[in-house]
């Protein structure tokens, strides 16, 4: 069991972390910047689930690969445990290296194919030093008794193609877990795999965050799942890169402020007909999330925002605090209250 205690440590904090991507335009023009990520400031602490949140294409697996190290910011800064990444001595840098895993959403391009689950999970253990020659075959059996693939050694001999989506993704979180992480990035695990094996998939990243005190960053574009996972946790809700909406998730779900967020939470299905015809619509004014080639002034939500007034098309709105949440929006103060039925207001 891991020291509770110590449960408030940062692993990980980004202070106006900035990602842009560079597009060429041709020999005598700059490239074009588009901005993926914008003034993101985050703090995970040891033990903590945060899920991220937003459509496809707001910036979510950006920001794991940021944190994972596989992208290099382009701005601000970024801190693992109290030091800057860029100037850390070679035993932090292993450290980050180890503490920070990720768990992709594509497992089949995750995993060699010409490679067998003992080579997969093996192999980045003998390297590491988590393991010998001598006690390998051991310990890739009881990292698969830990995410319930046993009989151990029905998989440790099979290729990725032998195996269910399922099963590869709890492959996925073996091998994070074989580095003893304190944090997973768990970037849309589920959303390649059977509906019906989702849940047992996040059970599974629930335990190993309450039994092992491990950071899980839950990202998903889906808010059902976001809020099962999340149940005691933070959310941060995004939209085109920036962090619109964010708080502990059982308040904010309940009393969302920001309109992109309450557009979401409205449009989430009910399997209900007759609480699903009681439902109010907050359509968005636009279907598309905009391009980040081409970003909208002002408030980037401004063009689908049903709320738009001419102040949100010009400038950016600066994150306040309201209740327990922080939300950028001018008009977090006037707009109507939140009712997701008719005549039932906050109900989530
Ligand atoms: N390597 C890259 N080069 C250029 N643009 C990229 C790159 N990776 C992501 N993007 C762009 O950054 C934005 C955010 O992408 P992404 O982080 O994948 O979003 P999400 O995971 O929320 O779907 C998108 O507009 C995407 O097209
Ligand atoms: S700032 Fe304006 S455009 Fe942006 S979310 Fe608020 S009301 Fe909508
Ligand atoms: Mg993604």
């Amino acid at each position: 069991m891991s020291d509770p205690g110590n449960s408030r440590d940062p692993i990980v904090t980004l202070h106006d972390l900035e990602m842009n991507f560079y597009k060429s335009r041709g020999l005598l023009k700059r490239p074009l910047a588009m901005n993926a990520l914008h003034h993101i400031n985050l703090t995970i602490h040891k033990g903590e689930i945060i899920v991220v949140v937003g459509e496809s294409g707001c910036g979510k697996t950006t920001l794991a690969n940021v944190i994972a190290g596989l992208l290099k910011p382009t701005g601000g800064t970024y801190e693992f445990k109290g030091h800057e990444i860029r100037s850390m001595s070679r035993e932090q840098k292993n450290d980050y290296h180890n503490s920070i895993q990720m768990i992709q959403q594509d497992s089949y391009a995750a995993l060699n194919p010409m490679r067998t689950m003992i080579k997969s999970l093996g192999d980045p253990m003998l390297l590491k030093k988590f393991a010998d020659k001598s006690n390998l075959y051991e310990k890739v059996r009881e990292i698969l008794g830990t995410v319930d693939l046993t009989p151990a050694d029905n998989f440790i001999n099979k290729y990725p193609h032998q195996l269910s989506g399922g099963q590869r993704q709890r492959i996925l979180i073996a091998r994070a877990l074989s580095m003893n992480p304190e944090l997973i990035l768990a970037d849309e695990p589920v959303s390649m795999i059977d509906v019906s094996l989702r849940v047992s998939i996040l059970n599974l990243l629930a335990r190993l965050n309450q039994e092992r005190n491990i950071a899980v960053l839950y990202i998903t574009h889906d808010l059902a799942t976001a809020r099962y996972v999340g149940k005691s946790g933070r959310i941060v809700v995004m939209y085109l890169g920036q962090v619109v909406e964010t708080g502990n998730v059982q308040g904010v779900l309940a009393n969302p402020r920001h309109p992109y967020l309450q557009a979401l939470l409205s449009a989430v299905p009910i399997p209900d007909p007759s609480l699903s015809r009681k439902r109010k619509k907050l359509t968005l004014t636009g279907a598309d999330l905009p391009s980040i080639s081409n970003m909208p002034s002002g408030c980037r939500f401004h063009t689908r925002c049903r709320y738009c007034k001419e102040i949100c098309k010009e400038e950016p709105p600066k994150p306040v605090s309201r209740g327990s949440s922080m939300v950028a929006c001018h008009r977090v103060d006037e707009l109507p209250e939140f009712e997701l039925f008719t005549g039932e207001k906050k109900h989530a």
